[in-house]
């Protein structure tokens, strides 16, 4: 997909303040840290579009970048991190649950996990979700660029089998330090349109 424009539409906290229009969505989930708004960076090819740290739980809000004014991807703040106050976790997640399980507008929810660990309790309990709402054919494995190829294929057969992937769901191995696996990236979110 050739990205012609990309900005920041609308943050939200609450359904009332999500996008009117009946554009497609595309969410970013995962656990803090993992890398869902450099990924949204690097697809748009835009340097600070999505506010990035070093910090997990940096993302608070959900928010919305249009795409072209045809689609919006969504950018959600992140799950299981400990140092993250309690009552702060706890609205994100009521936040989180709202959107994803209320939202019409909503095609695709892209997992994100780190190519380096096994994914998480979090990360299985979410992708049983997802999979229960229709959605879980992508999954992203971030920040290629630490491991070797040889360790990139072992480390996402973990993924697959940890998460129980079916074997028709991808997995997408991108680096935003590198922008590497971006082309592989949109091929996938453009088989999601044509559908
Ligand atoms: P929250 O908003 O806290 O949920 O985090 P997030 O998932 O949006 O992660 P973010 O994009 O803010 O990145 C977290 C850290 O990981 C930052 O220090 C990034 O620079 C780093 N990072 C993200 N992607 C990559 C990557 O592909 N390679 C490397 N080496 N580091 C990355
Ligand atoms: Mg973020």
């Amino acid at each position: 997909m050739k990205v012609k424009t990309s900005d920041i539409a609308i943050t939200a906290v609450m359904p009332s303040q999500y996008p009117a229009d009946d554009l497609p969505e595309i969410a970013m989930i995962g656990r803090s840290n993992v890398g869902k708004s450099s990924t949204i960076n690097t697809i748009l090819n835009r340097k600070n579009l999505a506010r990035v740290s070093a910090n997990p739980g940096k993302t608070r809000t959900i928010n919305f970048y249009i795409i072209n004014k045809e689609f919006y991807l969504v950018d959600l703040p992140g799950y299981g991190y400990a140092k993250v106050a309690r009552s702060d976790r706890a609205a994100w997640g009521k936040m989180i649950e709202t959107y994803l399980s209320t939202r019409n507008a909503l095609q695709e929810v892209l997992l994100l996990v780190d190519i380096r660990h096994t994914p998480s309790e979090d990360d299985v309990l979410m992708y049983n979700w997802l999979r229960q709402y229709g959605y879980g054919s992508i999954v992203i494995a971030t920040k290629s660029d630490k491991i070797s190829k040889n360790q990139q294929q072992k480390s996402m057969k973990v993924i697959r089998e940890t998460l129980g992937m079916p074997t028709n769901a991808q997995i997408v191995p991108i680096s935003s330090l590198k922008k590497l696996g971006i082309d592989k990236l949109w091929g996938a979110l453009e088989s999601l349109f044509i559908e």
